[in-house]
């Protein structure tokens, strides 16, 4: 038996690789190994963690997401003895969902395509970024909600983020694949199995349109608004009071969604008539999220954000990529700031503070 911790925490592994972890409230340091082992659920024996707000450098654990109080984990299923909640495993993955579960085609070639996007995605723009906001800061804590395939979630902890992600579709077939896969939990964003602030950062890429629709259609349903507003707090309730949410979809102010409703053998890009309330804008993120308690937003630039990775597989995606990079760079810099949530830009990103302002010079 191996055992290891730090004052009032400690993690067991036993001969057979079994993992047996006792935290308690106002645990100490459990240092990445051990917290690494710890999430490697495949091994677990039980889990007793009975600490409300981790350390600064404590590992992220999921907590009930009905109560929020601690679960009690072991290889068969999970258990909330406060509300009497019980959750099961999918695959090896923890299955917290709560509600409904998305409900998207399981399209194995769409998810394949995804994680070399994806691939592009963290190292040209989501590493950069998260390195721009946490300067000279150890392992930032960070949520990737809606995380579909889960490639950030395998880079961005190579890259020295504590990072988990959640999803409740069906790109999560392929979370097993991935190589730190225990940092992944079926979960509903609108109901977050984590503490109040528990992370640096909490980002979203293309997951507010997605919510409020009918299936995986682009027709809303009547009280859209509200189930989006429920993501929006649920991220904001879970950040640091210091904290950074980053958010990033199609602006609905530009009459063309590139990013919809094309298929390999449809190239041609869905009208987006404006007043569309499918996709969203500038403006309809500032309210929701300022309604949410966040007092601070600004738009990000977007350059680097999408490779077209299978559209430059061709001379006309290639001619078609050309414009959109190049608006892209266009209003990535900092001069040009105030046209990228305008009609001229296709894809927005945001980031709001609930509080501090932002001291990121010019961005
Ligand atoms: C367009 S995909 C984006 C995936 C990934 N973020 C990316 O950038 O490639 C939208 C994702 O949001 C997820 N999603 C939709 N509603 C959700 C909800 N209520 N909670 C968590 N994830 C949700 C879907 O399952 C899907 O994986
Ligand atoms: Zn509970």
């Amino acid at each position: 038996m191996w055992s290891a911790g730090a004052g009032k925490a400690s993690v067991e592994v036993g001969e057979a690789g079994q993992v047996q972890i006792h935290a308690f409230p106002g645990a100490e340091e459990v240092g990445p190994k051990q917290a690494e082992k710890a999430r490697d659920l495949r091994n677990v024996v039980s889990v007793r963690y009975h600490s409300s707000p981790m350390t600064e450098t404590g590992p992220i654990f999921p907590v009930c997401p009905l109560c929020r109080k601690h679960l009690e984990w072991n290889s068969e299923s999970i258990a909330c003895r406060h509300c009497g909640a019980s959750f099961s495993y999918e695959n090896r993955i923890p299955n917290l969902i709560v509600g409904e579960r998305f409900d998207d085609d399981d399209d194995r070639a769409r998810s394949e395509y995804e994680v070399l996007s994806n691939e592009h995605l963290s190292r040209e723009y989501l590493i950069p970024t998260f390195r721009r906001l946490f300067p000279g800061r150890e392992r930032p804590k960070v949520l990737s909600l809606g995380c579909g395939v889960g490639t950030d979630i395998d880079l961005l902890t190579e890259a020295g983020f504590d990072i988990v992600g959640i999803d409740c579709g069906n790109r999560s077939r392929l979370w097993p694949e991935r190589k730190h896969w225990s940092h992944l939990f079926l979960a509903n964003g609108k109901c977050l199995p984590f503490e109040d602030q528990t992370f640096d950062l909490a980002y979203c890429g293309c997951v507010f349109p997605h919510v409020g629709v009918e299936g995986d259609s682009n027709r809303v349903v009547p009280n859209y608004r509200e189930e989006r507003m429920k993501i929006a707090r649920e991220m904001t309730r879970v950040i640091k009071p210091q904290g950074y949410i980053m958010v990033s979809s199609p602006n609905r102010k530009f009459p063309v969604d590139l990013f919809h409703g094309r298929s390999p053998e449809q190239p041609i890009p869905r009208l987006n008539p404006p007043w569309n309330p499918f996709l969203l804008s500038a403006g309809d993120y500032e309210r929701m999220f300022s309604e949410a308690g966040c007092q601070n937003a600004r738009t990000l630039p977007v350059k680097g954000y999408w490779g077209f990775v299978r559209m430059k597989q061709s001379w006309k995606g290639r001619m078609m990529a050309f414009p959109i990079d190049t608006v892209f760079s266009m209003v990535s810099n900092p001069g040009l700031g105030f046209l990228r949530g305008s009609i001229v830009n296709p894809w927005l990103a945001m980031l709001f503070r609930r509080s501090g302002g932002f001291q990121l010079g010019s961005w």
